[in-house]
């Protein structure tokens, strides 16, 4: 069941959460560019134990899929439509990823919020298709600057996650991570200081705790993103709330990508 049972209480014992890297490579890498990268970080040993999500654009998610075929690497999907089907010239709906392997999406992003006008009611409804699917979510939210100048990040975090996400049944939280990325830090070589990223992350997993429980709230993977880099991921990483990245330009260089996996 996805939507919240307000009567439903979790029992479960604690578990350690898993420690992720995922590389978004948004609009980048055509099929020879994705093979290359593939084969770049097929080469690399990983040393750590994080899990590794890797995000192509749609057209390579195939080719993608069966080349990392026994290697420790799960290729996900930027987006989805929430529809099952039908008449939505260009979109991709979640049984077409499924029909090729794809079980993780990433949902949410700022650049999906700033340049494609979603809000959080349609991320809403695309987070209840991608579980209803029995897919993984890697929900994105983060902060504007102004916000942080204003002191609003707290707040707007809140929203964020609240909107999307809080009418979920407590047991749909285990196909939920969740991927703090303030947008002022996105590309712009500006990162989060491991403290301020220590400070929302520890904000963020309360808040879970407030609405569900800690249980919930302790074993949610939270990842942090926004410029990581190898010289700064071993910092960011060592924060007792920060459990993985999420890596946009340092995800399309495979020796980058792996000194960023292997930081833990
Ligand atoms: P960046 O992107 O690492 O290039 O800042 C992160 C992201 O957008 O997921």
């Amino acid at each position: 069941m996805i939507k919240k049972d307000i009567n439903t209480t979790t029992t479960n014992l604690y578990t350690m959460r898993k420690n992720i890297v995922a590389g978004n490579w948004k609009m980048n890498t055509d099929l020879a560019e994705t093979q290359d990268l593939i084969s770049g970080l097929k080469k690399i040993a990983k040393t750590s134990n994080a899990e590794v999500i890797i995000a192509p654009p749609f057209v390579n998610l195939y080719s993608a899929f069966e080349s990392v075929k026994g290697l420790d690497i799960t290729v996900a999907a930027q987006n989805m439509h929430q529809s099952d089907s039908g008449a939505f010239t260009g979109e991709i709906s979640a049984s077409m990823l499924k029909s090729i392997g794809i079980n993780t999406v990433i949902l949410g992003h700022s650049e999906r919020r700033a340049f494609f006008n979603e809000k959080e009611d349609l991320l809403a409804e695309k987070v209840n298709t991608a579980l209803e699917n029995d897919m993984t979510v890697i929900y994105c939210f983060g902060e504007e600057l102004k916000d942080r100048k204003f002191s609003e990040h707290f707040e707007v975090v809140h929203k964020q996650i609240s909107n999307a996400l809080f009418h979920l049944d407590a047991s749909a939280w285990e196909n939920i991570v969740l991927a703090y990325e303030p947008v002022w830090a996105i590309g712009t070589g500006e990162t989060a200081s491991p403290d301020q990223a220590q400070e929302m992350h520890a904000y963020i997993r309360k808040t879970i705790a407030d609405e569900y429980s800690e249980d919930v709230a302790e074993k949610v993977t939270i990842l942090y993103g926004g410029s990581v880099k190898p010289n700064n991921a071993e910092e960011i990483f060592s924060k007792p709330d920060v459990d993985g990245g999420l890596i946009g330009g340092a995800s399309l260089k495979a020796e980058d990508f792996m000194a960023i996996v292997n930081a833990f």
